[in-house]
């Protein structure tokens, strides 16, 4: 496919939302497409690493190296299970990262500058997915200042909207300071429970609140979905059936269309 990469940061301060699910299935629906992913780590639990089968011994370099200016993001990124995809994971060093790099030049601007080595043509991804950590910290903020859209997990549950408003005033502040063609492509609805009015309710409620920022693919709670990191693998390749596979390619489709 022609054109330039997407990048595109899957940000949530919550935890527990499904932005690593989502990290994961996307970049895999769209590696299985036959395009050239790349997805980036930037939590210190390293689920999304792990979630496909690729797991940092403590001391070897990760992102957290190629932030510090230790290492160029080529030497770390790693073939997942996934042809097409490739990680560039993360390590429990990370939690380190909150110390390290608020002393740093150019703090904000680390992951972008990475990603701007691995633009060039001959190696170029059609995609990249930040998953970033449960935080709105420097972080979040660097992949926020990388990306040129940010998707936003939100779980299906009361309170669903609670800490939206600081999430979209940091990206806005972000936008204005430091990345001026950031967008919001969306919010997700995660596990979303089908027979409840619960989840109708919220639904109702993202699509009420951003009629124009929500994805029509909605995903449903799905038992493969949450099994599949424990196989090391993204759920299309658990179980190329299930529902969850349908909804993350869907979504897929949904993302590229919006591009
Ligand atoms: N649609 C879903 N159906 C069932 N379980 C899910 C779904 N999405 C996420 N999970 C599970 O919920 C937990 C939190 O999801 P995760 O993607 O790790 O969230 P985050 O990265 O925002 O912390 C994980 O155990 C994951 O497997
Ligand atoms: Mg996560």
């Amino acid at each position: 496919m022609e054109g330039r990469t997407l990048i595109y940061a899957i940000a949530n301060q919550k935890g527990g939302v499904g932005k690593t699910t989502t990290a994961i299935n996307l970049a895999a629906s769209l590696a299985q497409a036959g395009e050239r992913v790349l997805l980036v780590d930037m939590d210190s639990q390293a689920n999304a690493s792990h979630g496909l089968g690729v797991r940092i011994p403590h001391g070897e370099p990760s992102i957290l190296e190629v932030l510090l200016g230790e290492r160029i993001l080529g030497e770390i990124i790693r073939s997942s299970c996934v042809p097409g995809l490739d990680i560039a994971p993360s390590s429990p060093d990370m939690a380190g990262a909150g110390v390290l790099l608020p002393g740093l030049s150019r703090r904000e601007f680390r992951l972008r500058d990475a990603l701007g080595t691995v633009l060039v043509p001959e190696q170029a991804y059609r995609h990249i997915f930040i998953d970033c950590p449960p935080s709105l910290g420097l972080l979040t903020v660097n992949a926020l200042v990388a990306a040129d859209q940010v998707i936003i997990p939100v779980q299906a549950e009361y309170f669903a909207l609670e800490g939206l408003a600081q999430l979209l005033s940091t990206i806005a502040a972000v936008r204005e300071r430091l990345n001026r063609q950031l967008r919001i492509a969306g919010l997700v609805l995660t596990m979303v429970d089908v027979r409840t009015s619960l989840a109708r309710q919220v639904e109702v409620e993202v699509r009420t609140h951003f009629p124009n920022l929500s994805f029509r693919t909605i995903v449903p709670r799905n038992v493969r979905l949450a099994e599949a990191p424990s196989h090391g693998l993204p759920v299309c390749m658990l179980d190329p059936y299930c529902a969850g596979s349908d909804a993350y390619f869907d979504l897929a489709l949904e993302v590229v269309n919006n591009g």
